[in-house]
């Protein structure tokens, strides 16, 4: 896996925003994947920016979202749909139409998984796919197990993901479950890119990169990928050995 260690979130957001806005300008109906959490921001700050300066349009671009609580409202301010409308659909100048999200208040979380992968299919499968990591190693929700996931499913979250991500939630409890592409589905997309910073992230990034491929580390899956670059702050990026 190539990676790029950079100055800060803010050069690691241009760079990887650039990524994401040169490849519309050469597929107008590119199918991206989406992520949520503090590490896209800077990436959908840079693409805004690209937008209303006219030189990328979303229009015909289509997305898909790695994941979504369970037992959540669709309109809480805590979704994920709220997330994407409030920090890049809203301002930009995509069709809503062509956002896609597991639907984490389905009855029927294997009908749901269908749907979603069908989805995909149809769309012709996601061209770049962006990815955060968590501190336990996980990308989207997966978290560490005996087995790599492969559709996608409903997981119960771990109490490390539960700690890094109840601070946004002060009004109810975070939900415990989630829908989420499976690795494998991940690993479908032509093209991924992850973002890491923060001292949080060290022992996730060195795991990823230097240790064992293990399921007990579902990033270390994307050093089977060949098309897979990440970005790292030096803070993300301390504990590697070169
Ligand atoms: P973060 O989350 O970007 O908010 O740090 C990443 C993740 O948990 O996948």
């Amino acid at each position: 896996m190539k990676y790029y260690v950079l100055p800060d979130e803010n050069a690691i957001g241009q760079a990887v925003g650039n990524l994401f806005c040169d490849l519309v300008r050469q597929k107008a109906n590119a199918v991206l994947g989406l992520a949520t959490g503090a590490s896209p921001l800077p990436v959908y700050a840079r693409m805004i920016s690209q937008c209303e300066a006219g030189e990328v349009s979303f229009r015909d671009v289509r997305t898909f979202n790695l994941d979504e609580y369970c037992d959540l409202p669709q309109a809480h301010k805590n979704s994920y749909r709220t997330y994407m409308r409030q920090e890049l659909f809203d301002k930009i100048d995509i069709n809503s139409q062509n956002t896609h999200f597991l639907d984490g208040n389905c009855s029927d979380e294997f009908a749901e998984s269908e749907r979603f992968r069908q989805y995909v299919k149809a769309a012709g499968g996601i061209d770049l796919q962006l990815l955060g990591i968590g501190r336990n190693g996980h990308i989207g929700f997966n978290e560490p197990s005996e087995n790599f996931t492969q559709e996608p499913f409903k997981v119960a979250l771990t109490p490390s993901t539960i700690a890094a991500n109840s601070i946004y939630f002060d009004d109810i409890p975070m939900p415990k479950y989630a829908m989420t592409m499976g690795v494998g589905m991940i690993l479908r997309a032509k093209q991924i890119v992850l973002i890491a910073t923060g001292s949080a992230k060290a022992d996730a990034v060195k795991a990823m990169l230097e240790g064992e491929i293990t399921p007990r580390c579902p990033a270390s899956a994307l050093r089977q990928h060949p098309h897979v670059v990440a970005y790292f702050d030096p803070s993300a990026a301390a504990l590697l050995r070169k």
